[in-house]
C-alpha cells in the first residue's frame, strides 16, 4: 500500500503539549502506512516572517495527503502588526490565521465537527458541517469601504444620507458552486453515517435574498437524497434547542460564521472545548484540528485537555479507512471518561496532560 503523508504541525501554546500526547498512538496502533513529517506553523512564524505559515510548511503541506494540527493562537490586526519582528513593522504586512489560509488556499469547504455525548447517557450525537471557505469569512471585511460599494450602499433608501466614510462593512458572499458542494457533503455525509435529517442553520426571515437563494440550492440537492429529510431553522432558535434538546439534531449545516459559532456551543454541550475535535475536508486534501486554540494561560502547567486531539486522530483514522483503530481508540478515550479517575482540571479533575493521555495510551496497548 502506498504510505499515507501526513504533515504533523503542533503550532502554538498548549499545541505542542496535546500533539506529543497523541503521537505514539502511531507506534502503539502499528500505523506503519503513516509517515510523519513535523512542520512549522503559527505565531512564531508570523513574529519572525511575517507569516505564520513558511514556505518550508506550504512544501510539506504539497507533498501530503493530509496534516495534523495542535493549536494555533490568532490575535487582532493590530496586536498581531505590534507583535512582528522590528524590521518588519509598518510594511503593511497583514496577518491571516493560518487555519484560514489553509481552509482557503486549499480549498477545504467542509469543516466536519461531530458533537457526541461522552456521558454514560447517550444522549446526543450529531455533527455540525460548517461551510470553511467563504460566507462572513469571505475576507471582504472593509475598514474604508470601497466607492463602488458605497454607490450600491447608497441606492438603498435606509442608507442613503449615511456618511459611508466612517463606517465599516463585512459582506457575506456565498456562491452557487459552493454551496452546492456544501450542502452535497452534508448529505452524502448523512448518509454515509445513517443520519436521517439535515437542518440548515440560517436566518432567511432577515437575510431574506441570500437566505431564497441558498434555500432553492438546498432544496436542488436534497431532491436527490429523498431518504433524508431536511429543514430549515434560524440559527437563534438553534442555539436555543441545543441547549434544551440537543437529541433533535443530526446533521447541522451552516454557513461559516454561524458553523464557526454553533461549533464552540456544541464543544460546550459536550463538556468543554478540551472534548471536540473537527476535520477540514476538500477534495484533494485534509487537515484534522481540535475546535480549541492555543490556550496560553495553560502553557507550562501541563494542565491541557489531550482529549479533543484524541477525538481528532480518530477522525483523521476514520477519514483513511482505518476505522478499527478509530473505533479503539475511541472505546479508550470512552473508558477513562467513564472512570471518572484521570481527568484534567477543565473536567472537574486534578489530572496533568501526560496522565490523563498516559491512561489512553495504557489502554491502547491492549490492542491486538
Ligand atoms: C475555529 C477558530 C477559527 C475560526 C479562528 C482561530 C480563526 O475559531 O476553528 O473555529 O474562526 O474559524
Ligand atoms: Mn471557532
Amino acid at each position: 500500500m502506498k504510505k499515507i503523508k501526513l504533515g504533523v504541525f503542533p503550532g502554538d501554546g498548549i499545541g505542542q503539549d496535546v500533539m506529543n500526547a497523541v503521537l505514539p498512538i502511531f507506534d502503539i496502533l502499528k500505523l506503519n502506512d503513516f509517515d510523519l513529517i513535523e512542520g512549522q506553523i503559527g505565531w512564531e512564524c508570523w513574529k519572525e516572517n511575517g507569516d505564520p505559515i513558511p514556505q518550508e510548511t506550504w512544501d510539506i503541506i504539497r507533498e501530503s495527503d493530509a496534516c495534523l494540527l495542535g493549536a494555533i493562537t490568532s490575535k487582532p490586526l493590530e496586536e498581531a502588526e505590534r507583535e512582528l519582528r522590528q524590521e518588519l513593522q509598518g510594511q503593511n504586512i497583514k496577518y491571516v490565521s493560518p487555519v484560514i489560509q489553509l481552509r482557503q488556499k486549499l480549498n477545504l469547504f467542509a469543516n466536519v465537527r461531530p458533537v457526541f455525548d461522552l456521558s454514560n447517557e447517550k444522549k446526543y450525537n450529531f455533527v455540525i458541517i460548517r461551510e470553511n471557505t467563504e460566507g462572513l469569512y469571505s475576507g471582504l471585511d472593509f475598514l474604508n469601504i470601497p466607492f463602488s460599494i458605497q454607490e450600491e450602499i447608497h441606492k438603498n433608501p435606509k442608507w442613503a444620507k449615511t456618511n459611508l466614510n466612517s463606517a465599516a462593512c463585512t459582506i457575506r458572499l456565498q456562491t452557487k458552486e459552493g454551496l452546492l458542494r456544501l450542502f452535497n457533503f452534508a448529505f452524502s455525509y448523512a448518509q454515509e453515517h445513517n443520519y436521517r435529517k439535515v437542518t440548515f442553520a440560517d436566518k432567511p426571515n432577515v437575510m431574506r435574498e441570500s437566505g431564497l437563494f441558498a434555500k432553492k440550492i438546498l432544496e436542488e440537492v436534497s431532491s436527490q437524497y429523498p431518504d433524508i429529510k431536511h429543514e430549515i431553522l434560524n440559527i437563534d432558535a438553534i442555539a436555543l434547542w441545543l441547549v434544551k434538546r440537543p437529541e433533535q439534531f443530526q446533521v447541522i449545516v451552516a454557513e461559516n460564521m454561524f458553523g464557526d459559532i454553533l461549533s464552540d456551543l456544541g464543544a460546550g454541550i459536550m463538556g468543554g472545548l478540551g472534548l471536540a475535535p473537527s476535520a477540514n475536508i476538500g477534495y484533494d486534501y485534509a487537515y484534522f484540528e481540535p475546535v480549541h486554540g492555543s490556550a496560553p494561560s495553560y502553557v507550562g502547567f501541563n494542565k491541557a485537555n489531550p482529549i479533543a486531539m484524541f477525538q481528532t486522530v480518530a477522525l483523521m483514522l476514520k477519514h483513511f479507512d482505518f476505522y478499527k483503530e478509530a473505533l479503539f481508540l475511541e472505546k479508550c478515550i470512552q473508558d477513562v471518561i467513564s472512570e471518572n479517575r484521570h481527568l484534567t482540571p477543565d473536567l472537574g479533575g486534578t489530572a496533568t496532560t501526560t496522565e490523563l493521555s498516559g491512561e489512553i495510551l495504557t489502554r491502547l496497548r491492549k490492542y491486538i
